[in-house]
């Protein structure tokens, strides 16, 4: 199932680098796994596509049946021009303001509010309609603090104890609330976690407080083994746990309801990779400084959260192995994919893979130093497809002046 190095190496020489590579294989046996492991009748997934926007991983989703759960305009456009339904995207923004509301609801898409002045906000402007909130369920965990979103030291959701203040709302504006969600964190480190914030959307998730609920949404953050000590979870043995609960609230609401998740990582992390070109091998004393084509603002993982993404070198695997820091061409100390990696010999040339990287890498890049983002290449059916171009430096710079209104300066 993997792609092998022979077709990597193809794609290296015939698209170039740096360029990303998505298995839309592994994608579909991702999403797959995840349905067999949650097994409840009408489970949804809402992929996150803030994780991967690509178009071919957009469709490959929705192809599959999932919705999307989108937090801003430019996602939510992106998701109706790929064929998304808008009654299968749920619209969860953090800090809207007033014309994006408008915006979203103009479309008919489902807003997921997350804060009681909103929600004033949005029944004023749009009573006896729709609507799902977003709580904060007071559990904290991720795999970084910069991704952890429960807790009340969290910008995101309604406090559980304001409950009493949200109906005051929903009744005076007629509101009819069709979810309730929430989202705990991304790299769920702890197993207990999401069962946890499951008990707490429960404890307010009642008949007495919503009478017209449809769906629970619990959001996404299930963790995928980066490094190789990592254990992978048993989402066989998680799912049973929350179909189990689920099913036990379900007879308490005396309503079965849809069981919604919104996996990124989970349906897409594994299934990415970044294949970058060596073109400096520097020996600083006892350093071995492994220098190429990519840098921090096209994969910023490492930099910006310590991440683990392995590396391979797919030009000499059998190489004899040394310790190598891999670095980018930014003009940046901190331009890091890899400090310290045991590596098989890299010379310069070679192609390594910076693995795991279909999940917040592409999505979360930019163009400082002025370097274009890398391509993006599909491979389906161990045939690979150019997704995306890579921009020459020269139509950046032309699209920048395009876009620049006091370009007559020059
Ligand atoms: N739902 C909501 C409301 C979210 O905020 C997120 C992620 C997800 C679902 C999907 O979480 P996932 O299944 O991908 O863990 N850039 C970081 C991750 C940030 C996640 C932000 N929200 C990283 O690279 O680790």
């Amino acid at each position: 199932m993997k792609i092998n190095a022979p077709l990597l190496n193809t794609i290296a020489k015939k698209f170039g680098t740096p360029t990303y590579v998505y298995d839309l294989d592994r994608i579909k046996h991702q999403y797959r796994l995840f349905c067999e492991a949650f097994p409840w009748p009408t489970l949804k997934i809402f992929y996150a596509m803030k994780a991967n926007y690509n178009i071919s991983v957009l469709t490959t989703i929705k192809n599959l049946g999932a919705g999307i759960d989108a937090v801003s305009p430019g996602d939510l456009y992106m998701a109706l021009s790929c064929g998304f339904d808008p009654s299968k995207i749920i619209y969860t923004a953090n800090n809207m303001k007033d014309t994006e509301m408008e915006e979203v609801a103009a479309t008919g898409v489902l807003l997921n509010i997350d804060s009681l002045s909103r929600l004033e906000k949005y029944a004023n402007a749009y009573p006896n309609t729709k609507v799902c909130l977003r709580f904060n369920p007071g559990v904290v965990d991720g795999e970084h603090d910069k991704i952890k979103t429960g807790g009340d030291l969290t910008k995101f959701g309604i406090l559980l104890e304001d409950v009493n203040k949200v109906k005051a709302i929903t009744g005076k504006y007629g509101l009819k609330v069709v979810g309730i969600h929430e989202h705990t964190g991304s790299g769920l480190i702890k197993p207990d976690s999401i069962l946890n914030a499951m008990e707490q959307i429960f404890s307010i998730a009642t008949r007495e407080n919503f009478p017209d609920l449809a769906f629970l949404d619990f959001g996404g953050g299930f963790k995928v083994a980066y490094g190789p000590d990592e254990v992978p979870v048993d989402y066989k043995l998680m799912g049973a746990q929350v179909v189990e609960r689920f099913s036990n609230f379900c007879s308490s609401y005396g309503k079965e309801l849809e069981l919604r998740f919104e996996p990124g990582k989970y349906l897409t992390a594994q299934a990415g990779q970044l294949l970058v070109e060596v073109n400096t091998v520097k020996h600083n004393r006892n350093r071995t400084i492994c220098g190429t084509d990519s840098g921090f603002p096209q994969l910023i993982r490492p930099m910006f959260y310590d991440a683990h993404h392995t590396i391979k070198n797919i030009s000499n695997p059998e190489g004899k192995p040394s310790v190598y820091d891999i670095c980018g061409n930014i003009c940046e100390t901190g331009d890091l994919f890899a400090k310290d990696r045991f590596l098989p010999e890299i010379r310069e040339n070679d192609i390594l893979s910076i693995q795991d990287a279909g999940a917040y890498c592409y999505a979360m890049g930019g163009t400082y130093n002025l370097r274009p983002m890398p391509a993006e290449v599909v491979v389906e059916n161990s045939k690979a497809f150019l997704s995306r171009k890579r921009l020459t430096p020269r139509q950046l710079i032309d699209l920048i002046c395009r876009e620049s209104t006091d370009i007559n300066r020059l």
